[in-house]
């Protein structure tokens, strides 16, 4: 890596030209951002070259537990070729089950967490805060596949032009995507259903709607708009977003929308597409107070959003997760609990914790779920799975109490 990766980085000559110059100027700032792309093209390329798919294999236990079926049940099936077999390596053995292995024998053995259309709205999440550097974009990606996992069809909706999401599932926006693969084309009148920019991703049942930097002209299309029409139609543009999820909801059990960490047009579409908000906050004084801040902005926003005529906010639930907490932080704790009691419910119970881990799976371009092994330790990485099974598994149970036609089951399982 370091040997191939030198050869892409700036060479003494441009370092050269770009540290002598009286003054930085348009040519040099591009010759940055040039290199800035090799980089993360040399990244993806690293990494995206192992199949993501391949790595994130299921042994006989974990899909016995994951599908609701014994381990029995499952090698009779296979003997009786109802379903597949789960690949072999050049030696023969079993290498593990695939997602869509474990897809395939939920749909044989009836067990899909699937909601019933008739009874149960589509969830239509968004991990929102208007603060950048939270865990959106973290919260989203590893959220969306641990419900693939758990087999529910999931939508990713990247709407935010850093492209972030976008980038771990393993595309580079700029190169991978263009405009009118985005919700661009949708927004701007172009299309009528947002069918066109569902992407497949390595992940089975989970798709991604993608972003790329030039999403962000959506910003001023829709600005621009608002400012040229009568009421109405300004805040029929506000509301296009959600009618495109509309176009595409039947498809899904939850869609996950990331949004730009500014309060825009875009962002303002997001608030009025969600039917439920997770808000992730890191446990410090400024990050509290960013917090707070965006409460009140969010009040303001739907009393205007009110005053205009559209409906009030019914929001199947809406949370405040700790995240990146640093138990080894007095102040950390402390902001935590004081959380705790402020918010009460409105807090969701489990906390994400900081974890190197998160760290190196991003540097590599991708999730916790994806690693094939540890990366900084064994220990860090159970860790960080126990942290995000915990936090992942809150919300879904959230997602499911909101659906009717599972209450029977939750109910079983002597969860409500
Ligand atoms: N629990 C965690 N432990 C360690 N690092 C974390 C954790 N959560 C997030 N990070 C790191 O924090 C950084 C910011 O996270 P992320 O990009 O998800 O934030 P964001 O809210 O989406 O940012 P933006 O507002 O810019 O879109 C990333 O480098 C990510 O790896
Ligand atoms: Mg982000």
């Amino acid at each position: 890596m370091a040997e191939s990766l030198a050869t892409s980085l700036p060479t003494d000559e441009t370092v050269q030209t770009v540290s002598t110059a009286q003054t930085i100027g348009l040519s040099d700032i591009a010759e940055i951002a040039r290199k800035s792309d090799e980089i993360i093209a040399y990244l993806q390329s690293e990494f995206k070259s192992k199949d993501r798919s391949l790595a994130v294999r299921f042994s006989i236990s974990q899909a016995a537990d994951l599908v609701g079926r014994s381990s029995t049940a499952i090698r009779t099936a296979e003997k009786q070729g109802k379903i597949s077999s789960p690949d072999v390596n050049e030696k023969g053995r079993r290498i593990g089950y695939t997602l869509s292995n474990l897809n395939e024998m939920r749909r044989y053995f009836g067990t899909t967490p699937f909601r019933n259309t008739q009874t149960d709205e589509a969830i239509i999440l968004a991990l929102q805060s208007f603060k950048g550097g939270v865990g959106k974009s973290t919260f989203t990606v590893h959220l969306a596949q641990y419900l693939a996992i758990q087999g529910y069809r999931v939508c990713v909706i990247d709407t935010d032009s850093q492209a972030t999401t976008t980038t771990l599932f393993g595309y580079n926006p700029d190169a991978d995507v263009a405009l009118d693969e985005t919700i661009f084309s949708y927004m701007d009148g172009e299309k009528n259903s947002l069918d066109y920019a569902l992407h497949d991703t390595h992940w089975d049942q989970l798709k991604l709607i993608p972003a790329n930097l030039e999403l962000y002209g959506l910003e001023y299309s829709l600005a621009g708009y608002i400012a040229r029409a009568d009421s109405n139609d300004a805040l029929d543009a506000l509301l296009m977003l959600r009618r495109g999820i509309q176009s595409i909801e039947d498809q899904f059990d939850v869609i996950l929308i990331d949004p730009p960490p500014a309060l825009g047009m875009i962002s303002l579409s997001v608030l009025n597409a969600a039917n439920a908000m997770i808000v992730p906050t890191r446990p410090s004084a400024t990050d509290f107070a960013s917090t707070a801040q965006f409460f009140k902005m969010l009040r303001d926003t739907y009393e205007q959003f009110m005053a205009a005529g559209l409906a009030e906010p019914r929001f199947k639930f809406l949370k405040v997760v700790v995240n990146a907490l640093d138990e080894s932080k007095s102040a950390h704790a402390a902001i935590s609990d004081m959380m705790s009691d402020v918010y009460g419910t409105a807090r969701l119970n489990a906390t994400m914790k900081n974890s190197a881990e998160i760290d190196n799976a991003t540097a590599r371009l991708m999730t916790v779920y994806e690693l094939d092994a540890p990366i900084t330790s064994r220990d860090v990485h159970r860790r960080c799975k126990a942290y995000l099974k915990a936090v992942n598994s809150e919300i879904e149970f959230l997602i499911r109490k909101s659906w009717p036609s599972h209450r029977d089951a939750l109910r079983n399982e002597g969860r409500v």
